[in-house]
């Protein structure tokens, strides 16, 4: 039980590592939250610094989440809770970062690499449709939500075990969650289109 839980708190602290944020600081001394959508991570970073940055923000986020369910394998035994919970709580982390005053990212890199790791085909049917989406209505913010929403809905139907459901169902709820004011902009027709530039409030 204690490995457990020492599993989730690192993965917590590891998530809250906030690369979009520490990129803005080192490469042009900005705090990323200031700019663009306000939002610190991948697609705020390719707004407000550029693709490579954008690269590499991406890779790291979804890296942090893999690292969690490996951390969650390594100390949970044979639990299928421990590795899911850890990838909860490095999206939490992500979008609630306690090194950088609680105010974070969306979790949708970080979740791809949780999802991605913990069930991969489910993970990869979803990202499929949502890579789609974006191609399409160039939203990035549509396509995040629709891999979130269908990740579980397709762990639900190919019988995958319960932890796995109940847990890419919270990541989905805080995606949607963090996701909001641009479910309004959607809504409203306003949503920043991929590569586009935005004022901040997203
Ligand atoms: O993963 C975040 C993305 O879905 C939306 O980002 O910056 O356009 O709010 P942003």
């Amino acid at each position: 039980m204690i490995y457990a839980i020492m599993a989730i708190i690192i993965s917590y602290l590891l998530g809250s590592v906030s690369f979009s944020f520490l990129f803005g600081k080192l490469t042009k001394g900005i705090d990323i939250r200031d700019h663009g959508s306000g939002n610190a991570g991948a697609t705020n970073t390719l707004r407000v610094l550029g693709k490579g940055p954008a690269i590499l923000v991406l890779v790291l986020d979804v890296a942090k989440g893999v690292a969690a369910i490996w951390i969650g394998k390594s100390l949970g035994g044979d639990s299928q809770w421990v590795p899911a919970l850890c990838g909860v709580a490095a999206i939490i982390g992500h979008n609630w970062p306690v090194f950088f005053r609680f105010r974070g990212g969306k979790g949708i890199a970080t979740a791809i690499g949780v999802l991605a790791t913990l069930c991969f085909l489910p993970a990869l049917y979803a990202g499929i449709i949502a890579i789609m989406c974006i191609v399409i209505t160039r939203y990035v913010s549509l396509g995040s939500l629709i891999f979130v929403f269908l990740t579980p809905l397709f762990l639900f139907i190919l019988l995958y075990p319960w932890p796995l459901f109940w847990c890419s169902l919270i990541i989905c709820i805080l995606a949607f969650w963090r996701h909001r004011t641009n479910i309004m902009k959607l809504m409203r027709g306003e949503e920043n289109k991929l590569g586009s530039r935005s004022s901040k409030g997203g």
